[in-house]
């Protein structure tokens, strides 16, 4: 599919908001996510699909006839919610709802959902979406359960609309699937392999959105550096980050996640000879100990891991550091821990998500005895959120007095506090009065303004707007 048309916000507001003008079925629907930015964008796409269809947008389920949640098993809890959200919509006599399971939870349970809430009629993993169209058209005419688990495929979901919730940052997926094999992984099971999209395409969406007014994207992929051009071109995924910076009209550009088996030192070139390319790399480590990343089948030791962070933090432009860590892996031991914590100190991230181990089916890492109690995760997890928090407060505070540019995307009008991103990604809040309040001035938000940092938290930063 060549290109793709982008219904903004600002179309769809209002309780049962139409598709910028599209014929309307006289339906609703109702969607709810679960999960990564993935999912995120996956269900902006499903969104566009059915505003296609002609059916109308609700933010409430007791408004809509279809509803569908579009959910994540990468940990336990996050499987376990769905659940209870479909309890909530056990019908009492005839079903009057469509409700449809999508994503990663389908993917994994397939059929059993059926079993467990037989009001389910749709059931739907992502490397299957492209099929979305055709199984609503087999409800709508009268099938009660519909599948698309289907994994081994070679095409990815590519809608020709997109209903993108965020009006200022696009998100833009260029590579679906994984094809690593972390043990404690499910991601390979639920999303196929990995399957990069043409570079041509990627950049004729850029130009779209740019069209629509975005100018900031973000580039996704769950290894979202292990992209490679399928087509001719066989752009490689620093080229494709140069080639969407260049796009006139981009300001910013984002990727995650990035693998650090294939992060390689052209990306660090990207980011350092083109502003465009945001000073922001997320790259987990999940462990500091080289005997748990072998257990976790991660392909990189502690030593490896640690020259790519010297290599990042050698570059002439400061690049901010993220990570994900899990704690609580089978076999990790007090010292492995400590590893893991004498790691955070060397690397000093500027930011990251941490995590207690949790046992998925059908990974190897299910099959190996979940060693370490829950209490001791729970105390591990703790701990290094503790140290963590102590290093990103000294990070933030030293960048006081420093000088960002930040687009804005939201406002508090109650502290009269706009809030913004800065290119390396931090949360920099700046007074200034918010439109709709008595003192309101014109909106900031989708502006880019330059703010002085004045004051210093460990997730996010106040400054002064500087004109
Ligand atoms: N248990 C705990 N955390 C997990 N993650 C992935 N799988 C698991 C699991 N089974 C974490 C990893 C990954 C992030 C998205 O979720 O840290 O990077
Ligand atoms: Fe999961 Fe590893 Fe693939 Fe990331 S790289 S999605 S953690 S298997």
């Amino acid at each position: 599919m060549g290109s793709s048309i982008d219904i903004r916000l600002e179309t769809l507001t209002g309780p049962r908001a139409g598709g910028a003008g599209l014929p309307s079925n006289g339906k609703a629907f109702f969607i709810e996510t679960f999960g990564c930015q993935m999912n995120v964008h996956d269900s902006e796409k499903v969104a566009g699909v059915l505003l296609g269809r002609g059916y109308q947008q609700v933010h409430q389920p007791d408004d809509a006839d279809v509803v569908f949640f579009n959910t994540c098993s990468i940990r336990e809890k996050a499987a376990q919610k769905v659940f209870s959200r479909l309890g909530l919509l056990r019908p009492g006599q005839a079903p009057t709802k469509i409700i449809g399971v999508l994503g990663c939870v389908a993917q994994q349970e397939g059929e059993e959902i059926f079993e467990r809430a037989p009001w389910v009629s749709l059931v739907c993993g992502s490397a299957s979406y492209r099929k979305l169209p055709d199984l609503l058209a087999q409800i709508e005419s009268g099938n009660r359960r519909v599948m698309g688990l289907d994994l081994d495929v070679d095409e990815t979901f590519e809608t020709e609309l997109t209903r993108r919730d965020n009006p200022f940052r696009a998100y833009l997926t260029i590579i679906e699937g994984c094809d690593k094999a972390c043990t404690y992984c499910v991601v390979p099971l639920t999303r196929g392999p990995e399957r990069s999209r043409a570079s041509a395409v990627i950049l004729e969406e850029v130009r779209h959105l740019v069209d629509f007014g975005y100018s900031e994207i973000q580039l996704l992929g769950q290894t979202v550096n292990s992209y490679r051009d399928p087509s001719p071109r066989g752009m490689n995924f620093a080229e494709l980050l140069v080639a969407v910076a260049q796009v006139a009209g981009i300001r910013r550009v984002r990727f995650t996640t990035s693998h650090p088996r294939d992060f390689h030192p052209e990306i660090v070139q990207a980011i350092e000879a083109v502003p465009a390319v945001c000073n922001h790399v997320h790259l987990p480590v999940q462990s500091g100990s080289t005997r748990v990343l072998a257990a976790m089948q991660r392909t990189y030791t502690r030593e490896e891991y640690l020259d790519i962070i010297a290599m990042i933090r050698a570059s002439k432009r400061p690049i901010s550091i993220t990570s994900d860590i899990i704690v609580g892996f089978p076999g990790e031991t007090e010292a492995d821990f400590e590893e893991t914590l004498s790691l955070l100190d060397l690397v000093q991230y500027d930011g990251g998500f941490s995590f207690k181990f949790s046992p998925r089916p059908n990974t190897p890492a299910q099959h190996m005895e979940d060693s370490v109690p829950e209490e001791e995760k729970g105390r591990r997890l703790a701990v290094l959120q503790e140290k963590q928090r102590g290093i990103q407060l000294a990070r933030n505070e030293a960048l006081i007095g420093q000088t960002f540019e930040v687009l804005v995307d939201g406002c508090s009008s109650r502290v009269e506090q706009w809030a913004g991103r800065t290119s390396c990604h931090r949360v920099l809040n700046f007074t200034s009065p918010c439109a709709g309040s008595a003192s309101a001035g014109a909106s900031l938000l989708g502006q880019y303004v330059q703010v002085k940092v004045k004051r210093a938290g460990p997730n996010s930063l106040v400054g002064e707007r500087i004109t």
